[in-house]
């Protein structure tokens, strides 16, 4: 009988991704979508600035946060944010408040936020020239690879220029030390020889890129 139910919760689970991979699949084909046609384009952003009126509390007015524990938006690469929206969804990424406020938008939302924030502009910080100076070297051997000779990512990976040194340090060192908050296998073993004082360094030089 153990048995038997063991095999229909397997079942069930599968269902369960198959369902969460094709709404996923469904919801970056809007994104396309929507993106390929500049007036719709337009459109999207514009009501995208509309429904992120409350995320301005902490995320700052066009996406530039005031809080260093508050990642900034601006910039940021729209399949990212869909992707880590889709994460507090489900609960695979971690933050009591992001995880209860996402579930308020509706897909269309999601989308139209995650385009609005792309078409802001960054602004990079001024950190000291000595720890940019060091956070290059640790940013050359251990990061560009992925994030790219500017830092500034791809469609699967997140722009770090001109993020907040503080929530850089903060998310890094949660996939090194697997605190269960966030969860990726590619980010945890790229940082895991990391010191702290190497994820502070980087944090500043990815501070100073604009
Ligand atoms: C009360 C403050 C607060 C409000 C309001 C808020 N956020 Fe957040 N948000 C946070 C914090 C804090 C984090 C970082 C969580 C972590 O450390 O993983 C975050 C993270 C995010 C991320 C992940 C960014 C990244 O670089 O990985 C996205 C996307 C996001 N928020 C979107 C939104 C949207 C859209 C809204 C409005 C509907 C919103 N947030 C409103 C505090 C807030
Ligand atoms: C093998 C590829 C790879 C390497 C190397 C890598 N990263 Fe990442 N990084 C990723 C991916 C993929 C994500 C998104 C993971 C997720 O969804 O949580 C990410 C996410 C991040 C985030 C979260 C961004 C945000 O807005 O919340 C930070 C910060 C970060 N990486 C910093 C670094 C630093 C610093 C290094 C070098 C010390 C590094 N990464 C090396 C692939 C990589």
């Amino acid at each position: 009988m153990h048995k038997l139910w063991h095999i229909f919760g397997v079942a069930l689970s599968f269902m369960a991704l198959g369902f969460f991979a094709h709404a996923a699949q469904a919801e970056d084909a809007r994104l396309r979508a929507v993106s390929a046609d500049p007036a719709t384009l337009r459109m999207a952003q514009d009501a995208g600035r509309k429904a992120s009126s409350f995320c301005v509390n902490c995320h700052g007015s066009n996406g530039v946060s005031k809080l260093a524990d508050v990642p900034n938006l601006a910039g940021q690469n729209p399949d990212y944010v869909l992707v880590q929206t889709r994460k507090f969804g489900t609960g695979e990424r971690k933050d009591p408040f992001m995880q209860g406020l996402i579930k308020a938008l509706t897909e269309e939302e999601k989308i139209q936020i995650a385009l609005f924030y792309a078409s802001q502009n960054p602004r990079p910080g001024t950190p000291d020239a000595g720890r940019v100076a060091s956070g290059r070297q640790v940013f050359l051997k251990h990061c560009e690879r992925c994030h790219g000779e500017r830092a500034r990512g791809n469609e699967t990976i997140p722009r770090l220029a001109g993020q907040h040194e503080e929530y850089i340090v903060k998310a890094v060192t949660r996939y090194r030390d697997k605190s269960g908050e966030r969860q990726d296998p590619l980010m945890s073993s790229a940082v895991a020889s990391l010191k702290n004082v190497d994820i502070e360094m980087v944090a500043a030089y990815l501070n100073s890129l604009p």
